[in-house]
This record gives C-alpha cells, structure tokens and sequence, in this order.
C-alpha cells in the first residue's frame, strides 16, 4: 500500500486517492458503514456508474442535487457528481466537508465559460440579467443574477417581465431551446456539452426506422436538429419521469448513457435504447461523470479527501443566485 500522506499530497496532480484497496473488501457494505460512522451522505447523479447509483441515498438531476444539498442533515456530503455540482453543494454548506470522489470529474460545458472572458461579454450589455445554467463554475454563479437548471430553467425565465432583457449561459443549445419554448430574445453564449453535442441525427433516424414504435427522448442540451425529431424533451428527472409514465414499450434515449439504469430499474418491462453519437461508439458516456467510480468513493469517504475548499468572498457572491432559483422553484413547487 502507498503511503497515504504521499497519496492525498498528490491529489492536485492526479485528482483522486491512489491507493489500493483489499481485494477481499465488499464495497457495498464498506461505504454503508462509513456513511453510518461519519454522518455522511452520498448524493448521485444519474450519469455516474450503476454501482455508484446503487450505494448513493439521493439520486438526482442537478436541481434535485442541489435541494438535498441545501436541506442535508449531514456532516459531510459525498458527492459523486462533476466538480461544480460538488462546488454548489459546498456553496450552499460552507460549514459542511464536501468530498468529490475524483476531483478532476470537470464539465466541458462549465469549461466552456471562463468567467474572466464573459464578464467583458456582460459588461457590454449592462440593462440585462444574467440567467446562468447551473452547469457553471462558482465564478460564473458569482457573475450571475439567477442560476437555472435543465428543469427550472422556463420557470425562471417566465417568472421575469417580458420586456427584461437576459443574457444566458453557457449553453447555446439549451438557450435556443428556450428561445424558442419561451417567445424570449435571450442573448446566448456560445457553449456547449461535449457529450450533447455529438449525438447523430443519421444513427437516431437509422434506429426510428428499425423501432417505429419507438419514442425518441431528448435532454435539451442536444442540438435543434436533434431536437427536432423528438417526442419529449426535458432535464433527466423529466425523462425519466416521461419514460415511467408514457405507455409505450420502447425509447431512444438521446442523453448521456447513466439514466438508462433507472430507467430500466422503474420499468423492467420496457426497453431503452441509448442513441449513437457521431462516432464509432455505441452509447455515450460523459467522460468526467465516469472519472467517479466505487472505489474512489469508497477511498475517499475513508480518508475524508479530495474535499472541495473554496475562498469565502467567492462562496457568498455565488450563493446569492442560487438562492434565488431555489426560492422560485418552490414558489412554482418544483
Ligand atoms: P440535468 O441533471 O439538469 O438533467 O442536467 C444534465 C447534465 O448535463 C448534468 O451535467
Ligand atoms: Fe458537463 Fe455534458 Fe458531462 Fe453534463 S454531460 S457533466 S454537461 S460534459
């Protein structure tokens, strides 16, 4: 075994704790009683691996992550997530550890969006509020009036007068989308998700042709081309919903591939095809969501790191927009 002083102190190089595990360890059972023995508590997105999503207490799309996070009881929060989910939660707990299994379980969208870079976007258009995805870093939550997510993001946008002026961020897949759903003239920035954005409209034609009974469902960070051929549209908890809820036997899942467990969890009985990306793969992962995996989670819920830490100046400039989406979410009881 390596020395675990040498393995946390490498953490900001190789992002996680390498050390080996006992083989002989059930992991299942390990993480349980850590959970019981620390107070802690494991909150899963639905793109993290199958096991990861098994062991976890919540899991959730991000707007259902960051309610837990805002109402947990713990002492500290496990997140096993991207970085900036991890960052929200510790935004909203700053008093409370909040450990991220791999630290460098990043996000392409929030990369996309430098907040040094936007702020001279933003400042070019000072009468708009800013409306930010939740998919951002904490400096960009920092330049920011209200936070949204893939479920809340019409309310919110509808819960403003119809003459404001907004800029949003950083999605422009997600921002066309609301466009078009809200009559609103958004000012977009130009980013994107890696995992999103490759999904190909031949494959999914392809796959329509062979399951026509199929319905085509669609996270909205997908392109409009993409979107165009679906039957529902909506955040991760939406489809998941929509699938549990539509009577039909069949879906083509056009998202980020880790949904597709609950999915057949809820209904055993259905079949949920993960559409093709533009590539040679068959399915597509997100390839930060997947950096997380059992035994990170279980070496760092033993050892209590990585763990986010943030400046306090920044925790509370960020914090203010978030509060506000989750105010108006429970105004409409989202
Ligand atoms: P939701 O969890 O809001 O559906 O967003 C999906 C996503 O891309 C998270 O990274
Ligand atoms: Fe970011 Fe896209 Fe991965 Fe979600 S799926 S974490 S938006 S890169």
């Amino acid at each position: 075994m390596r020395d675990i002083n040498t393995a946390k102190a490498n953490i900001e190089t190789i992002g996680f704790l390498d050390i080996d595990i006992d083989v002989n360890i059930d992991l299942f059972a390990a993480i349980e009683k850590l959970k019981k023995q620390k107070n802690a508590v494991v909150l899963a997105h639905y793109y993290q691996e199958p096991d990861i999503q098994d062991v976890a207490d919540f899991i959730g799309d991000s707007l259902g992550l960051a309610q837990q996070a805002e109402k947990t009881k713990a002492d500290i929060i496990v997140f096993a997530g991207v970085h900036f989910m991890a960052e929200t939660a510790k935004i909203l707990n700053p008093e409370k550890k909040v450990l991220l299994p791999d630290l460098k379980a990043g996000c392409s969208l929030s990369d996309s969006a430098p907040p040094a870079l936007f702020k001279l976007f933003k400042d070019k258009y000072p009468d708009h509020i800013v409306i930010t995805y939740i998919n951002c870093s904490a400096g960009m939550k920092a330049l920011s009036d209200i936070i949204c997510t893939s479920s809340n993001a019409e309310k919110i946008i509808e819960s403003l007068p119809k003459e404001q002026k907004i800029i949003f961020a950083p999605d422009k897949n997600l921002g066309a989308f609301l466009n078009k759903k809200t009559g609103r003239n958004m000012l977009l920035w130009n980013g994107a998700c890696m995992v999103h954005e490759i999904f190909s409209l031949e494959k999914i034609t392809k796959l329509k042709i062979r399951h026509p009974k199929a319905k085509v469902i669609a996270h909205p960070e997908c392109e409009e081309v993409v979107l165009r051929v679906a039957d529902y549209i909506g955040s991760t908890t939406g489809l998941l919903k929509y699938s549990l809820d539509n009577e039909a036997s069949e879906f083509i899942v056009v998202t980020e591939t880790g949904i597709l467990h609950q999915m057949q969890k809820n209904s055993p009985h259905k079949t949920f095809i993960p559409a093709p990306p533009n590539n040679s793969c068959a399915c597509n992962d997100c390839p930060h969501m997947k950096l997380n995996t059992l035994e990170k989670l279980y070496l760092c819920m033993e050892y209590e790191t990585p763990e986010i830490t943030m400046d306090e100046d920044l925790i509370i400039a960020a914090k203010k927009p978030i509060e506000r989406m989750l105010a108006i979410s429970k105004q409409y009881g989202l």
